[in-house]
């Protein structure tokens, strides 16, 4: 038996704590005590408010799941909150707080549990920080990003969006933007030939002479032999996602959960990496 993932009330909502000191954060996202499921204590955690729409909240939650179910270091706790409006504006303060994100009274939000790292950009200024992501991508934990990436067709991978946790290990967040910015709740999700942001890097760090052809065939071949896990990883985690969706959207569901489950269940068969990244 697996267990659900969290959609969860204003009640598990403890505390608001602090504004997230990293430069360039969305104004409303913030560090606040939640309280999780099968979690006793309140855990420190970002939360940030999103599109009501739960369209990025979804992804979001359907990253988590894959990312665990596939081994990745990840936050061991995440959730969708439902605040009330009055709530999500009193405790990021009226000034911050963004009127469009309310509907029904209510705003959603996507938390996850804080971890003490701060991302690649944070660490790292400009062009080193580029730098850095080209030679973290060429680890073990990189390429699994990459290949993550690819399947999702996470279209905002950037040195923002991975935490810094040593010279050869980094942690992947941030999946509003999986599946290329597409709305699947309005249409299908087109499986796009376009490369994810990973990938492009990759190439253009090929291309620009970063890596040699040497190096670049090593990652693509880390990147494959990741991938193998990918279909059990799948597999692990269908059912949470088929039942997310169905909590999260009611009306339409069985048609969404169809479009994620079968763009995911291409893209994780065996040996399309090799064949999307022309490894033989
Ligand atoms: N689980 C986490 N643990 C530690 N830090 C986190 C976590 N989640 C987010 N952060 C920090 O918060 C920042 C913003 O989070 P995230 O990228 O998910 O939101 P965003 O709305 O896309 O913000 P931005 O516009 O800055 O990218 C990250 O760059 C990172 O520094
Ligand atoms: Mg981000």
């Amino acid at each position: 038996m697996t267990t659900e993932f969290p959609l969860l009330g204003e009640h598990a909502y403890v505390a608001y704590i602090q504004k997230l000191d990293s430069m360039g954060a969305n104004s409303t996202t913030h560090i606040a005590e939640v309280r999780y499921p099968v979690q006793a204590a309140p855990v420190l955690s970002v939360v940030k408010f999103l599109d009501p729409n739960c369209l990025a909240a979804s992804n979001e939650a359907i990253a988590w799941l894959f990312l665990r179910a596939a081994g990745f270091v990840a936050p061991r706790h995440a959730a969708i909150l439902a605040l009330s409006a009055k709530k999500a504006r009193d405790v990021v303060g009226k000034k911050a707080f963004d009127e469009s994100l309310v509907t029904q009274d209510c705003v959603i939000a996507w938390a996850s549990q804080k971890l003490d790292f701060k991302s690649i950009r944070a660490y790292f200024a400009g062009t080193r920080a580029d730098a850095e992501w080209i030679g973290l991508l060429r680890t073990l934990h990189g390429a699994q990003i990459a290949a993550f990436d690819e399947v999702f067709l996470n279209a905002d991978r950037n040195t923002g969006n991975v935490l810094y946790s040593g010279r050869d290990s980094c942690i992947p967040i941030d999946h509003e933007q999986i599946f290329d910015h597409q709305d699947w709740i309005g249409g299908n999700i087109m499986a796009s030939t376009r490369d994810s942001d990973s990938l492009r890097v990759i190439k253009r760090a090929y291309d620009g002479g970063a890596l040699s052809l040497g190096a670049y065939n090593d990652i693509k071949n880390k990147m494959v032999h990741h991938a193998q896990q990918h279909e059990s990883a799948l597999a692990a985690c269908k059912d949470q996602i088929s039942k997310l969706i169905a909590k999260v959207f009611k009306d339409g569901s069985a048609t969404f959960e169809e479009r994620i489950l079968s763009f995911a269940a291409e893209r994780t068969a065996e040996h399309w990496m090799e064949t999307r990244l022309g490894v033989v």
